[in-house]
């Protein structure tokens, strides 16, 4: 990894530790509200993710989950809501006092929770690319508003560490901005901006292949939302460059023979006069009644040019169920 990058970001997020900056990454996402779970103002203050990781339907059987990058901790907290045992959750980050800051969150955090004690929560220093976790060993592994810092080639190391310490069937949980815009290279290769998560980020698509390329077979597009803008007078650009954010589940699964399965929230719905219809590929559409479908199975119902079916466009949410 490049020394200027860990500089860069060192510095920042040193400063970002000991001073909350909010809105410093920005998130849109409202803050979960849970029973019983209070977040400090101080972790609220130092959300600095672009998103949520933290879905409670990933969470079930008692998951060992890694989080990398922990800032101040928020995040960790509401996973440790759901998982509630002794190191449950194992936190990571490269930087001290982003460790530091998160375990004097924490000890706020068990004043107002009576369930939470800051022994659910095991803070570790250490390297997104070098993971210090165990072959195989994690349920649910997440990060937020952090791949986006890394270049192409640490993003791949980044994605591939995560790869390996989950189990068969693991969750990669993210968030992170994606830009559909080309932007600057003078943009792209500024260390700050970048670490600020405002000018590293790439295409989906792209971002989705990176991915699947590492062997995840299933990608889930839970939520886009805007996030920022870059203009013309206060960045170095000619043209106005729009960032969104995603929420990315990506599922150890097996690579299917005919590629990954990306649901981006698209459903088949059949209108002819049988009460189903069935592809012979595993895939029945009762009559009319919407059946979420990857983009895989989409596009190959499409192309099937019947006059019965009905495929709809992506809508960026989904929320589990369908074909595959
Ligand atoms: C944009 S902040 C996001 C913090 C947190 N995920 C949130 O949502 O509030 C990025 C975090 O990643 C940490 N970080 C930066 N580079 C890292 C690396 N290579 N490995 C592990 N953590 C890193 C930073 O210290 C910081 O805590």
């Amino acid at each position: 990894m490049s020394t200027i990058y860990l500089e860069t970001t060192k510095k920042l997020y040193k400063e970002a530790a000991e001073k909350p900056e909010i809105g410093l990454c920005c998130t849109t996402t409202p803050v979960w509200k849970l029973p019983g779970l209070d977040i400090p103002v101080i972790m609220q203050q130092m959300n600095y993710g672009c998103g949520s990781t933290v879905h409670p339907r990933d969470l079930t059987n008692n998951p060992r989950i890694l989080y990398v990058g922990v800032g101040g901790g928020m995040e960790l907290l509401q996973f440790a809501y759901f998982s509630r045992q002794k190191r449950g959750v194992i936190g990571v980050d490269v930087v001290d006092e982003m460790l530091a800051a998160s375990e004097r969150n924490f000890v706020e955090a068990e004043k107002i929770n009576p369930w939470f004690h800051k022994e659910f929560v095991l803070l570790k220093k250490g390297n997104a690319l070098n993971l210090l976790v165990e072959d195989s060993s994690i349920d649910c592994a997440a990060q937020n508003c952090l791949f986006n810092i890394f270049k192409k080639t640490e993003l791949e190391q980044a994605l591939k560490e995560m790869y390996r310490v989950l189990k068969p069937r693991g969750r990669l949980i993210m968030s992170d901005p994606i830009c559909e815009t080309e932007i600057p290279e003078t943009l792209r290769n500024d260390e700050r901006l970048r670490a600020l998560c405002l000018s590293g980020s790439m295409p989906l698509k792209q971002y989705i292949k990176m991915i699947t390329d590492v062997g995840f077979g299933t990608i889930e597009i839970r939520a886009k939302r805007p996030y920022r803008v870059l203009d013309p007078i206060n960045y170095d650009t000619h043209k106005l460059i729009y960032l969104e954010s995603v929420e990315i589940c990506a599922i150890k699964d097996p690579m299917p023979t005919d590629g990954p399965c990306v649901f981006t929230g698209r459903s088949a719905l059949y209108y002819g006069t049988d009460i189903f219809f069935d592809d012979g590929k595993g895939h029945v559409l009762m009559a009319n009644q919407p059946l979420a479908v990857c983009d895989k199975t989409a596009d190959a119902l499409k192309a099937l040019n019947r006059n019965d079916l009905f495929i709809s466009e992506s809508t960026w949410f989904y929320d589990g169920g369908g074909c595959c």
